[in-house]
């Protein structure tokens, strides 16, 4: 295989999934084969920083080390079990993660999508089990311009043309309400039937919303008083990516669900969880959700030591320190192509202006040039999200190319 691809030009490999991919994403023309820590390189040996680090999921950098060993150690052991049986590793991932965060049970899941899903389901369930609603009738507020993933249930209560149109029939329950909209969040849990609050504490996707501050802890508070679950996506914005381990943390609230993907494994393999405690968590019995992969040995293995490395390298407090320099330097940038700067930690976005025919798309064709990897997310805006371990003088250096580029179209 290593062998065909050493003999195909970097063309021949996009032709390849052209040919034979399906064509579901629009990738940047470019075609990596390597990467370490905040930097990757495409197959003609070109570096570039990792702006996107898979869309937050490379939060320790790429192929860190530790969490790579992880993975080859437990993969020669024991790889797969599935649930039927018990493995040595999960358990003691599960008693990691709960205390790491501060929740009695673990799911463990693959996928961020599975995740959401799994968190509708308990909210589905424990709203009949526990709050007493009628079957059938549980109701699930969540806001517009969300994001949550790809499944036809998920895709339902989006609101993204692109992520929805043409995959009906949807699936129902779901109300959709404005996103950092406190009154309407109030109204809408007055309709009979509402069982939980599914939220983004950042809108990632959408283009990083950020929303008001106190929002988050007045929805959660809110919530409350109507015995209603608050359930955090934290697939985008947890594990150090904000600036704080659980972007939710900036507001001192404890979501009854929080929802965790991408940055557990440290890009190293699927790896996702829904954390809640006992009364919610206990509602699904045995056979009643579950997953062949979701808790294997060597996700549980690879989940520790990502999470490991979150605390060692003090990922959260970089994000923090970072993503205000961050900020600070592309505010000054000086561009009519720069309409906004937003973000909190090194989760941030750029609002490009067109300017004489040139869009987010062209920026992050000229930064390609210049070496960093950026995408642009609905069109005119630009993710900046390096992975968190990231120095300051190479964010420095980064920010210089990405002004360059920029300031290349005036
Ligand atoms: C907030 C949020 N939730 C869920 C997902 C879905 O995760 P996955 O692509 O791993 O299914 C994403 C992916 O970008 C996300 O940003």
């Amino acid at each position: 295989m290593d062998k065909i691809a050493k003999t195909l030009s970097s063309q021949d490999l996009i032709n390849l999934e052209e040919k034979y991919g399906a064509h579901n994403y629009h990738p940047l023309p470019v075609v990596l084969e390597r990467g370490e820590g905040p930097f990757v390189w495409d197959v003609d040996g070109k570096r570039y920083f990792d702006f996107l680090s898979a869309y937050s999921a490379v939060n320790q950098g790429h192929c860190h080390p530790k969490i790579v060993n992880a993975l080859i150690e437990q993969s020669r052991k024991l790889t797969l079990t599935s649930r039927a049986f018990y493995n040595d590793s999960l358990g003691v991932y599960e008693k990691y993660v709960t205390g790491y965060f501060g929740y009695n049970k673990l799911l463990p899941m693959n996928t961020g999508a599975e995740g959401v899903e799994t968190a509708i389901k308990l909210c589905r369930k424990w709203a009949y089990d526990k709050k007493g609603i009628a079957e059938d009738e549980a109701k699930i507020i969540v806001c517009e311009g969300n994001f949550h993933g790809r499944t036809t249930t998920i895709v339902s209560m989006s609101t993204d043309p692109d992520a929805k149109s043409g995959f009906g029939p949807y699936t129902p329950g779901f109300i959709i309400i404005p996103y950092n909209d406190v009154k309407a969040l109030e109204q809408a849990l007055k309709t009979p039937g509402v069982a939980g609050f599914l939220v983004e504490p950042i809108q990632g996707e959408a283009g990083v919303f950020v929303p008001d501050e106190g929002y988050l802890k007045k929805a959660f508070e809110l919530c409350k008083s109507q015995h209603v679950l608050f359930i955090a996506d934290e697939v985008q914005t947890g594990i150090a990516r904000t600036g704080k381990l659980l972007a939710c943390d900036h507001e001192n609230i404890r979501p009854d669900m929080v929802i965790l993907g991408k940055a557990l494994s440290g890009g190293v393999y699927p790896v996702s969880a829904v954390l809640a405690d006992d009364e919610i968590m206990l509602c699904i019995k045995p056979g009643q959700h579950g997953s062949t992969f979701g808790g294997n040995p060597v996700a549980a293995r690879v989940g520790i030591a990502a999470l490991e490395v979150v605390k060692e390298e003090k990922l959260a407090e970089r994000a923090g320190f970072l993503g205000e320099i961050f900020r600070e330097e592309m505010r000054r940038a000086d561009s009519p192509m720069i309409s906004l700067v937003r973000g909190k930690g090194l989760l941030n976005a750029v609002v490009i202006k067109p300017t004489r025919g040139k869009e987010a798309w062209d920026v992050c064709l000229k930064m390609a040039e210049n070496g960093v990897l950026a995408k642009p997310t609905h069109q005119h805006i630009i993710r900046f999200a390096p992975p968190l371990v990231i120095t300051e003088d190479q964010l420095r250096e980064a920010i210089d190319r990405i002004k360059k580029s920029i300031h290349s179209f005036g």
